[in-house]
This record gives C-alpha cells, structure tokens and sequence, in this order.
C-alpha cells in the first residue's frame, strides 16, 4: 500500500495517542513493561508507514504529564526504554526528517537532555517529513507555558495578541494545527493530548492496541478520514 493506492488525499498532519501496551502485556501474561517494549517498536516501523503513505507532519504523544503518577518501577522502566531508543530516533533523523520533542525535557537526566537537544539541531533544517515526540507533554502545561511566555513578550501590547501569535508559542509551532488524531485502545478521549491544536480535528478511535497496530490500520485510519467532510464552521 502506498499513498497512490489510498482512497483519498492523506492528512497533513496527524497526532497519534499510543494506548494500550499495559493490557496487550497483561492478555499475554505479561508485566506492563513487555507492552511498552513492543509499543516501542511499533513506533520505530509506523514512521516509515506514515512516510509511504504521504503524511508530512506526525506527533506521536509518548508520555504524558500524568504518567508520572504511575508506579515508580513502571517510570523507570519507560525511561529506560527511552534511553535506549534516543539512538533510533537519532536514526530517524536521517533520511531528510526533522525531528524534535514536545513537553518539559527538564525532567529527563542531563544527558538524555543532551541527546534530545542534539537530535533536534542535527534534524532542524530536514523538511521532508517532520516527527514530534511528545515527552512529558501536557496539553494544559503547554497553554500555561504559552501565556506566561506572551505575558513576558507583549506586557504592553497584549492587545495585539491573537490565536496565530498564541499558537507560536506552543512546542508544535513549527507544524500545522493537527488535522486527524488517532487513538488506539478503545478509550474515547484526548488525555490533555494536543488541545489547543485539535479544535477542529477529526478523531479516530481504534480498540486495537498500539503494539499491535501496523501499517494496514493506519491505512484504514486513513481512509477513514478521506471520508470526513471538513467544514471548519462553515458549510
Ligand atoms: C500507553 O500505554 C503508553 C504510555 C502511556 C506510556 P498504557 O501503558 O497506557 O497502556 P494501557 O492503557 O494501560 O493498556
Ligand atoms: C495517554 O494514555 C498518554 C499516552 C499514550 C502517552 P494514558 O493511558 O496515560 O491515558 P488515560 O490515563 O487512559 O486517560
Ligand atoms: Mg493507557
């Protein structure tokens, strides 16, 4: 399957929620962090699906504000497995792709930091096909670090401050606002997963569970859209 045999013009941009890994481990008998491991390459292979399939702009949400909340040996086993595959998505930034991270990276240790930021220089003038990772992101901690930031810049001019001076200031600038959010694991929300950038998004929900989606879902996720009717409050 490639783009040509899509049955429409595929979305420019699309936001994917990875849910699921914790109960694709558990069917198996497994523990949560054998779900993670498959989630994660997953998501290596999806890149070069979204690539055939003619998608510009992918943001995949990866871990989320709120997943700190989760117990202590499942963090350290996501950062881990994060640890480890910075060397892949340093990888993806090859091929003409631009790669960079969206969410709070103080969190992370110094060096993976360091990684991230240097994947994000290395990648920054590739324009072919554009991922985002979303790390530590949250969709309200992004709109509050948004409106301090203009608070700081425009103090005297707030006035002037619309929703195109506003939506510069979030991580997903350089993108345009996400056109189709995918969802697996059956659970039907966003999860403070790009808010602001969704507001007139088409939504796709899927019970498959990340570590078994693949390139044949996505096309059907697809196809799917090309059969939505945009009308962005008009007719
Ligand atoms: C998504 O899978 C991965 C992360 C949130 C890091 P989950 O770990 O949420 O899997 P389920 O929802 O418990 O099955
Ligand atoms: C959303 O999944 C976050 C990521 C996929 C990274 P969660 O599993 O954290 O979401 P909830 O808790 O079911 O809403
Ligand atoms: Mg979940």
């Amino acid at each position: 399957m490639s783009a040509k045999e899509l049955t429409g013009e595929p979305p420019l941009h699309v936001g994917v929620i990875m849910d699921g890994n914790g109960r694709w481990a558990k069917k198996r008998g497994l523990p949560r962090t054998a779900g993670h491991s498959k989630g994660a390459k997953v998501f290596k292979s999806i890149v070069e699906d979204f690539r055939a399939l003619g998608v510009k702009y992918v943001t995949f949400y990866a871990f989320s504000t709120e997943n700190w909340k989760r117990p202590k040996e499942e963090v350290n086993a996501l950062m881990e497995l994060l640890d480890k595959y910075l060397d892949d998505i340093r990888s993806m930034a090859q091929k003409n792709t631009r790669v960079f991270f969206a969410g709070d990276k103080s969190a992370f240790s110094e060096d993976m930091q360091r990684r991230m930021t240097d994947i994000e220089q290395v990648s920054e003038n590739n324009d072919g096909l554009y991922i985002c990772v979303a790390l530590n992101y949250g969709g309200r901690d992004e709109i509050v670090r948004a409106a301090k930031s203009i608070a700081s810049k425009y103090s005297s001019a707030l006035d002037t401050v619309g929703e195109e001076e506003f939506g510069r200031e979030l991580y997903t600038c350089f993108m345009p606002d996400v056109d189709l959010i995918i969802r697996t694991g059956g659970e039907q929300r966003l999860s403070n997963f790009l808010i602001w950038q969704s507001a007139y998004a088409e939504l796709y929900f899927t019970d498959v569970l990340w570590p078994d989606f693949n390139r044949k879902e996505l096309a059907a996720a697809l196809d799917w859209y090309s059969q939505r009717n945009r009308r962005f409050g008009g007719v």
